[in-house]
């Protein structure tokens, strides 16, 4: 590999890489806010002033490209004096809202200032204010914010591929719009929100919900489409607060979509069911885990049934069911199920240019490789039903089939006539493997305990057996 020298030392570069990037290799921070390594470079902030031996003036790292033996200076008077008029330059406008900030913490800005700038600010002018309009459903705006980076202008352009956001007027009266001030309409519109270097564009399903150092982030998948993005769940004590993408290259680059970014909200739904219920004179109630799997397998004994298994489930938890189908509901037809119209591998296809893809659950590929094979529609004639889900797979039109029993995640407006529901983990409730589109194993990990009487699938087949083996409970 070709070589230069940052700060005295020698240091391997990739041809064609930015001063910025072979820096971060190296472990020295050139501090950067227009630079984002997703988009165009434009070069407009200045922030990642460095001298380079050879040219006379201070040089952006962020387009100007490494060569061979390039002496590359980030720690010199002249460097430091540039990036801290730089920040001096960027504050002259900016509010003191740090304290109810929601970027606070996580903030480029904010970094920056501490690190590089001057703790000395000489402007005596007023501050310009902006009355915000609303964006939408989900970013909020808060232009007074804002430092004129272009990047989310650039997210927009260049990978949502909508010209949404623009920048209207100019100078110090410069202002970030979408376009006569709609909404914004692409799907990937939280993307703003990592981009935005400041607090001009938070998520608003955050928004006053946690400071972002109390949050623990865990590194997980997607589970939204079979894409298997790389994203962190961001918890504390074990409430999920919000997902943000992580850098895959291979597979979503730097993004994600809404869809997969909120999937994670019911987890958390209050409706969602965490005690073992039982059918009751026409109510359910809560029940006895030991009297639930008993009316479970009363509810399918001697009846024509049929058993839906959720591409939403891990490979672990498949090849469990591939032991014990077999043997506790000895010849009743098994089929998978997760997404309308995406009964098996060969229908699923992209359903946009971007990141998103036709099945709405994570692990189609998995489960069909296992053997199941998919339902096209239930067999007439069913009289029981039991359906095994983690909580994403979309639950057939079921009507006509009067004995209902599922295993896993469910809310009570989907299962109030059903007989038992017995409660499992959701994706970031378990370990667990799961194979994308393209055939690549990824890893989910355990980020929270599931809610209340919960068990995981291998608990509840376990208690299942048992309660077979020695005549179950009346
Ligand atoms: S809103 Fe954020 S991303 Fe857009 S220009 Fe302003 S600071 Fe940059
Ligand atoms: S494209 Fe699919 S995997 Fe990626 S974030 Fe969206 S729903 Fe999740
Ligand atoms: S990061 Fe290089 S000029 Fe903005």
């Amino acid at each position: 590999m070709p070589k230069c020298i940052i700060d005295g030392k020698e240091v391997e570069f990739i041809p064609g890489e930015n001063v910025v990037e072979a820096a971060k290799r190296a472990g020295v921070e050139v501090p950067v806010f227009c630079y984002h390594p997703g988009l165009t470079v434009v070069a407009q902030c200045r922030m990642c002033a460095v001298e380079i031996e050879k040219m006379p003036k201070i040089q952006t790292g962020c387009s100007t490209k490494v060569t061979e033996g390039m002496v590359i200076k980030t720690q010199t008077e002249n460097v430091k004096k540039a990036r801290s008029s730089v920040m001096e330059f960027l504050l002259v406008n900016h509010p003191l809202d740090c304290p109810i900030c929601d970027k606070s913490g996580e903030c480029d800005l904010q970094d920056n200032s501490f690190k590089f700038g001057s703790p000395y600010m000489r402007s005596t002018e007023e501050r310009r204010a902006y009355v915000d309009l609303d964006m939408g459903p989900v970013i909020q705006k808060n232009m007074n914010r804002c430092i004129h980076c272009t990047r989310c202008i650039r997210f927009g352009d260049e990978i949502a591929g909508i010209h949404e956001m623009v920048a209207l007027k100019r100078g110090n009266n410069t202002e970030i719009s979408t376009i006569d001030g709609k909404p914004l309409e692409t799907d990937y519109a939280g993307c703003y929100a990592d981009v935005c270097p400041t607090g001009s564009l938070t998520l608003k399903d955050f928004r006053f919900n946690k400071r972002a150092w109390f949050l623990k982030k865990t590194a997980t998948i997607c589970e939204g489409c079979s894409r298997g993005c790389n994203m962190e769940l961001h918890h504390e004590n074990n409430v999920a607060h919000r997902c943000i993408p992580r850098v895959n290259m291979d597979i979503n680059k730097y993004w994600m979509c809404d869809e997969g970014r909120f999937n994670y909200q019911y987890i958390k739904d209050e409706l969602r069911i965490s005690q073992p219920r039982v059918l009751n004179g026409g109510e359910q109630q809560s029940a006895e885990w030991a009297i639930a799997i008993s009316r479970a397998r009363a509810a399918l004994a001697g009846k024509k049934a049929v058993v839906l298994v959720g591409t939403d489930l891990t490979n672990e938890e498949g090849k469990i069911l591939l032991e014990f189908l077999p043997k506790y509901l000895k010849g009743t037809p098994v089929f998978h199920f997760g997404t309308p119209g995406v009964t098996a591998v060969a229908d699923d296809a992209p359903a946009d240019r971007i990141l998103k893809r036709k099945s709405k659950t994570a692990n189609l590929h998995g489960i069909e490789k296992l053997g199941f094979k998919g339902l096209s529609v239930i067999p007439s004639g069913t009289e029981a039903v039991l359906v095994i889900r983690a909580g994403r797979a979309q639950i057939p039109d079921l009507t006509g089939v009067k004995n209902r029993v599922g295993i896993g995640v469910f809310d009570q407006s989907q299962t109030e006539d059903w007989l038992v529901v017995l409660p499992g983990q959701a994706f970031a409730e378990k370990n667990g493997t799961i194979v994308n589109y393209e055939g690549k194993e990824q890893k989910y990990k355990k980020a929270l305990n599931p809610p209340e009487n919960s068990k995981p699938l291998s608990e509840t087949l376990m208690l299942w057996m048992n309660s077979q083996i020695s005549g179950g409970v009346s």
